[in-house]
């Protein structure tokens, strides 16, 4: 498929997000998606490939690209960046490059050390196997697999998130590791291999049952005691508070409960992700245009930055979650955040030469980092929304 082809399909898909809008009510501010898209696509393609430095995010104030390793947990993005628009455009220039900075994120598979295995090899192997039957991909996708699984407690039924902070810290396990069960349950398919699968549902059904408030919004980081299996504290690492609800932290946990729904059909998770989602999208701290605040407890609100990221997190579980539920109110929050997002208060402006698209993520409140910036999963899970929705738009 050409770009001719790619800007019908967008064209088709802007006009299915419009459907049921007043034409008219369109803010003049909002980008042309078709055109500016592609600029920035393009740009991804010129981006100098470089085995040790993946791009992550853009700081404003220094003008400068935050390049990591393989290491970092977002190494995986910018590849799975590249395999979306892939699917987005079936431009093989895309694919071929995909295929490159995917290749450099192979030595992670080896790497016992984190618990993010998920989002750095099934983010980049993991699209590509979605794309190509690939029996390497498999193979790294099942090496990395049974590297996390070296992290797995059976006597506490979870993953270890976390190595740092043991003077306070036994077993901290984070809401954001719902994510990383995708790749156990891939290994399980791929392999047949029952254990994979297993220790997923364990670690889900363990943070089913500790990590949520009667609310339904979820902690950041359980604490567990290594020996009796209790939970010994519930606390924040990226809220502004213990007892906050951490915006990005929600889109975990529903876009990760949703995900387990995928594999498992065990009707909690889908009522988890049901009751997360509700307290997300219902919450009187959400604004207008379906991008929270950071944190939905943060007492400068309304002056504290937005999330994007973890907008397109939650508008991408949801586009899923409506198809297992048919709620119309998760699709329209879903329709709403693109909608939202194709504005130019959220596109980055055409002339400035980074590998991103969206602004106004938040990273890491801990590190006093990222705050406010392009950050390179804003742009993966606006990616992700915009495929599901595709793709929903095609099956009906
Ligand atoms: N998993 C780390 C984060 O969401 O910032």
């Amino acid at each position: 498929m050409n770009r001719i082809s790619f800007l019908l399909i967008i064209l088709g898909f802007v006009c299915f997000s419009c459907k049921s809008e007043d034409k008219n009510k369109v803010e003049n501010n909002t980008v042309n998606i078709n055109g500016l898209l592609q600029t920035r696509y393009s740009k991804l393609l010129e981006y100098e490939l470089d085995s040790l430095a993946f791009p992550r995010s853009y700081s404003h104030t220094n003008k400068l690209i935050n390049k990591v390793p393989s290491k970092d947990w977002t190494s995986g993005f910018f590849a799975g960046n590249f395999w979306q628009i892939y699917k987005l455009t079936g431009d093989v220039a895309f694919k071929e490059r995909a295929k490159q900075w995917t290749a450099f994120v192979e030595k992670e598979k080896y790497n016992a050390g984190t618990h993010d295995m998920g989002f750095k090899v099934f983010c980049s192997f993991g699209n590509g196997l979605s794309v190509e039957d690939n029996l390497d991909y498999k193979n790294i996708i099942v090496q990395s697999a049974k590297t996390l699984s070296t992290r797995y407690n059976a006597h506490i039924g979870s993953i270890r998130s976390w190595d740092f902070n043991k003077d306070r810290w036994q077993f901290p396990v984070i809401i954001d590791n719902m994510m990383n069960l995708e790749l156990l349950f891939e290994a399980a398919k791929i392999t047949a291999d029952s254990t994979y699968y297993n220790i997923a549902v364990n670690h889900a059904n363990t943070t089913l049952k500790n990590h949520f408030r009667p609310d339904g919004s979820t902690w950041h980081v359980l604490d567990y005691d290594t020996i009796t299996r209790q939970v010994r504290a519930r606390v924040t690492h990226q809220g502004i508070a213990d007892n906050s609800s951490w915006a990005r932290g929600q889109g975990w946990a529903i876009n990760g409960f949703t995900m387990a729904y995928r594999y498992t059909k065990d009707k909690n998770y889908l009522m988890q992700a049901e009751k997360t989602a509700q307290f997300f999208i219902n919450h009187k701290n959400l604004p207008e245009d379906g991008i929270p605040y950071w944190d939905f407890n943060h007492p400068d609100i309304p002056n504290v930055s937005r999330d994007v990221s973890a907008a397109a997190v939650v508008a991408s579980g949801l586009v899923e979650l409506y198809g297992y539920t048919k709620n119309k109110a998760y699709l329209n929050y879903s329709k709403k955040v693109v909608k939202t997002l194709k504005t130019t208060a959220y596109i980055l402006p055409a002339n400035l030469n980074i590998p991103f698209v969206l602004d106004h993520s938040f990273g890491d409140w801990s590190k006093k980092k990222e705050m406010d910036e392009p950050i390179v999963y804003g742009d993966y899970y606006f990616l992700q929304t915009l495929l599901r929705l595709n793709a929903l738009n095609t099956t009906k």
